[in-house]
């Protein structure tokens, strides 16, 4: 805030009615910010104070309240942002592919893990890949009822109202629809619109869009659906969630089904049948690319029949039935003029490139990652450097060469330092014991004295795949942090009541307001319970992602089952072979787990953190079977499918898999050929039984 504003009791009424003008202006212009554009210009509490002055001019001066007054009328909007829609089935991401190799190198995939033959036929659909931001609508009896936004992929924001809006999405279906009908695909904004867009903005004096993206994005996103309304939006169908009873058994068809209800579908879909099919559509889109009136970042492709579909499944976040190969990167000269040492959450040292600001394709780009001290080498990139760097789709920029003949005179070779530039520890590479390479990254021993791990660390724990809590981002964490207000996962748990007791109350605070502190502690409250995969996510054990973490859950159950074991779990020891023996976790992350729960810091801050957290059982992508919680072991040769694809399927239905039959294992799926484990089974006692008995207990497990 700009100086202190004079007393009200020193105003004369003329001056106050001035002031009063004045304030009302500006307090509308940070409810448009805020409200209409997504990007407030002031703090919290700076804007609470604007509403105060103004409130208390009216009370000094009665004159002023008319009904116009912003003290009569109701706020421009709720201040809460969307209401949380779970989403049914996720709505997940995609895995890239960048050459022509890959392209060929999907298929063969494809056809491996479906126990193909590497010439065997298949269809493949290949599609452009809209740059926008994809959106799942519900369909009940053929009417529209909900639109959510993917968010992160398990729950997304409620947008219903603002979807109503859109003219090309039918708010009834046309034809006989299945009961129930989950569309999905993208939201985006043409071209043309997008331009006319921001000289609309330029015209009135609002900010400019960077992108057609982020146009859409920001118009979607709007509380007032009026406004979603006067902004042109178009949609394309290319996906499905929950559908009560499919009406086709291929993509292809399946888009040729929404199109026959009246839902818009990109016209430029192919069906292909081999990878230089896929390639020719690939390089004619590429082609046309500027000519299609909308932002497009590659193609899709995605394996036709749902029946193979279905046995592909998905590995992580993503199908292994899709893949988008995308657009070359571009590129564009700038200047070194900087290199700064960031410290992740691990103690890794990731050297950042400052730049002199570029425009690289469509975005300006003033930072570019240099990923380790090797590449730096390798590269002999040197501060003063004249240097290509690149941007493909979201990825960061990366630094691509130098251009050595207009390398400044003096320019030494870059020298990577050997200390933690935050906490002065010595930053070593690990030797990796059994090949005695040292490792890429430079990592700090500070471990518990570093504050930049210990910082890295709770921004993982609040993040959105971890412990996910609204209004505390990477921001906030770094203030309350250097504050020491929070210090370790738990004190985010003590906020609230440390902040009752406190003289420098949060709502006080620049950047902060009463309502932001109260949703603040909302959402803090709201995850003192949460999935125990994501808990063991949070905890940043090194290896440990999401993946992992699921896999442990699954194992183990409860948080209390898995730190039991893993703090026994000494090398050689039976519980270090039972993490071991997890299906997809092997030696080094098993070690990092035994780790982890041995440190005694860890203990202390693990037992602080359990006495406000409450791990609940875990969040799983599938509903219960009867195959659910078993632990599997296949042997054997398998006649109708992969090992890969067996495994996959058992895990889908939310089975362990292990490798090898100890008392713990349920059943086993023994096939020809089967020798040590099979006996071993049958010693046990433990069920035992064949491929054809295991795909009919998982066909009707997956009911
Ligand atoms: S299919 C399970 N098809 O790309 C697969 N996605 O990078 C669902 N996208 O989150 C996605 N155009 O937002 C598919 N023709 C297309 C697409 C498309 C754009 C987006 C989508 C997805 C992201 C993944």
């Amino acid at each position: 805030m700009k100086g202190k504003p004079p007393l009200i009791d020193a105003l004369t009424f003329a001056e106050a009615k001035a002031e009063h003008v004045r304030l009302a202006d500006e307090i509308a212009k940070h409810d448009r910010a805020y409200y209409q554009e997504d990007a407030p210009t002031i703090s919290d509490a700076d804007y609470d104070a604007l509403r105060q002055r103004y409130a208390d001019l009216e009370s000094a001066f009665p004159e002023l309240v008319t009904p116009d007054s912003l003290t009569q009328t109701v706020g421009a909007a709720p201040s809460e942002k969307f209401a949380k829609i779970r989403h049914k089935v996720p709505m997940l991401s995609l895995g890239n592919v960048f050459s022509d190799e890959e392209v060929s190198e999907f298929g063969a995939r494809v056809r491996r893990f479906l126990g193909l033959a590497k010439d065997a036929p298949l269809d493949v659909t290949a599609e452009p890949k809209i740059d926008g931001l994809s959106c799942s609508l519900r369909y009940e009896g053929g009417a529209l009822m909900q639109a959510a936004t993917r968010g992160d992929g398990f729950e997304g924001e409620d947008v219903t109202a603002n979807v109503l809006t859109v003219k090309e999405i039918p708010h009834r279906l046309r034809g006989s629809v299945p009961e129930i009908l989950e569309v999905r695909g993208e939201i985006y904004m043409t071209h043309s619109d997008f331009s006319a867009l921001n000289e609309r903005q330029a015209a009135i004096g609002k900010p400019l869009f960077a992108n057609p993206r982020n146009a859409a994005a920001g118009s979607l996103r709007q509380l007032d659906s009026s406004i979603t309304a006067s902004r042109p939006l178009h949609f394309f169908a290319y996906a499905w969630g929950e559908v009560s009873d499919m009406p086709a058994d291929t993509q292809l068809d399946m888009i040729a089904a929404f199109e026959a209800y009246g839902l818009p579908v990109n016209p430029l879909t192919v069906l292909c049948h081999s990878a230089e099919d896929l390639l020719k559509f690939y390089h004619g889109i590429e082609d046309r690319r500027a000519s299609l009136g909308y932002d497009i970042d590659g193609v899709v492709y995605k394996v036709n029949s749902l029946a193979l579909q279905e046995r592909l499944g998905f590995v992580s976040r993503a199908p292994r039935w899709a893949t988008a190969h995308k657009f070359p990167a571009q590129q564009a000269v700038t200047v070194l003029r900087g290199i700064d040492i960031q410290v992740g959450r691990t103690g890794a040292l990731t050297p950042v490139a400052r730049l002199d600001p570029v425009t690289v394709g469509g975005v300006v780009v003033s930072n570019a990652t240099l990923h380790n001290e090797d590449e730096i080498a390798r590269k002999d990139i040197r501060l003063g450097d004249t240097v290509i760097v690149q941007r493909a789709g979201d990825v960061i920029p990366q630094i691509v060469s130098v251009v050595l003949g207009k390398r400044p005179k003096d320019a030494e070779p870059y020298e990577f330092p050997q200390t933690c530039p935050v906490c002065g520890s010595a930053a070593i590479r690990e030797i990796d014991s059994k090949t005695g390479t040292a490792d890429v990254v430079r990592r700090c021993t500070g471990r518990l004295v570093c504050a930049a791990q210990a910082v890295e660390g709770l921004k993982h724990f609040v993040s959105r795949n971890a412990l996910d809590i609204e209004g505390l981002g990477e921001k906030q964490i770094e203030q309350f942090f250097a504050e020491g207000l929070i210090k370790t996962a738990a004190d985010i748990f003590r906020l609230e009541e440390r902040d009752k007791h406190s003289l420098q109350r949060l709502k006080n605070r620049e950047g902060y307001g009463e309502t932001s502190v109260r949703n603040l502690f909302a959402a803090i409250e709201a995850r003192r319970q949460v999935p125990v995969n994501r808990f063991i996510y949070a905890l940043g054990i090194r290896h440990v992602g999401e993946t992992n973490a699921r896999r442990l859950a699954r194992h183990f159950g409860t948080f209390e089952a898995l730190r039991a074991t893993a703090q026994r779990a000494l090398e050689g020891s039976e519980a270090r072979a039972e993490i071991n023996n997890i299906e997809g976790i092997g030696d080094v992350v098993a070690e990092s787990i035994a780790d982890f729960f041995q440190e005694k810091h860890n203990e202390s801050v693990l037992d602080a953190l359990l006495a406000y957290v409450t791990p609940l059982p875990m969040e799983e992508i599938v509903s219960a079977s009867p195959i659910a919680g078993k632990t599997v072991v296949f042997t054997g040769a398998l006649e109708r499918m992969t090992r890969d694809e067996a495994k996959a399927q058992a895990e889908r239905l939310g089975a362990k898999v292990a490798a090898s039959v100890s008392k713990k294992t349920d059943l086993v799926v023994a096939g020809p050929g089967a020798g040590s484990k099979l006996a071993k089974a049958q010693e046990l006692g433990i069920e035992t039984i064949d491929e054809e008995t295991w795909l009919i207990r998982a066909a009707g497990a997956g009911d």
